[in-house]
């Protein structure tokens, strides 16, 4: 399962969201430029059904907007600045779409784990729209994304929309019925929080055939010490070349 995967071990976590604005063009550059083969971003929809990269639900913390993104539409959210609230080199940044993010994608080389973040309450309608834009958009010069999510309900509607996307089942904390859930989704990989690895944790999910990817990781000796532990893949702010 593990080799055909093709997953680095390095995986930048929204681009390079410890030098740039995270989720921006200007982060999975930066990723890039430091050397990482892949990046991890977030995708949510705006009201009216545009996919943006963004991780929270509401504009305020990276943005110069207010309020919830699930409210506000695209004409208004291409207006706002995603850069200068890290930096005021970074003034003028925007949100980019989910589209454009695949053509930068393409034009670095750079592949891709896109964790769905669905709004509240729009799993099926966001987690669609993903599968259908991989289907139709993924640059086919790049190995297949890992498609994760928080939304066990997302992953079944991604999976149902695109039966060959690579699914990753991402959680805070292990529930005991992992396996099952793991199953139903139909994951091929865990993704959970590097706070909770144990080298038993690992073990467990290991000797069930799924590899697991531990986020967030900024320390070196940390994700070499995981690795050592059996940890496949790392999520970091600050991604190397390995
Ligand atoms: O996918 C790994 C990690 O990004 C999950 O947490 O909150 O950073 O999206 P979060
Ligand atoms: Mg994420």
């Amino acid at each position: 399962m593990l080799s055909k995967l093709k997953i680095p071990r390095i995986i930048g976590h929204r681009g390079a969201k410890g030098y740039a604005p995270e989720n921006t063009l200007s982060s999975f550059r930066k990723a890039k430029e430091l050397g990482a083969s892949w990046v991890e971003f977030d995708v949510k929809e705006t009201e009216d059904g545009v996919l943006v990269i963004m991780h929270d639900d509401d504009l305020d913390r990276t943005t110069n907007g207010k309020g919830p993104m699930a409210k506000t539409p695209w004409k208004e959210v291409k207006e706002l600045d995603a850069g200068a609230w890290f930096n005021e080199t970074f003034k003028g940044e925007k949100i980019p779409t989910f589209e454009e993010t695949l053509l930068l994608l393409k034009e670095l080389n750079l592949g891709a784990n896109i964790e769905i973040k669905p709004c509240i309450n729009r799993d099926e309608r966001t987690a669609v729209a993903v599968a259908n834009t991989i289907l139709n958009k993924w640059p086919k010069e790049l190995p297949p994304p890992l498609v994760s999510s928080f939304s066990m309900e997302a992953l079944k509607f991604a999976k149902r929309t695109h039966s060959e996307l690579i699914i990753g089942a991402l959680f805070e904390t292990l529930p005991a019925d992992w396996e099952k859930i793991a199953k139903e989704v139909q994951a091929q990989t865990i993704n959970i929080d590097q706070d909770i690895i144990t080298l038993e944790l690992i073990s467990k999910i290991n000797n069930k055939g799924y590899p697991v990817l531990a986020y967030t990781v900024n320390d070196k000796k940390r994700a070499n010490d995981l690795f050592n532990l059996g940890v496949h893949s790392i999520f970091t702010d600050y991604p190397w070349k390995d």
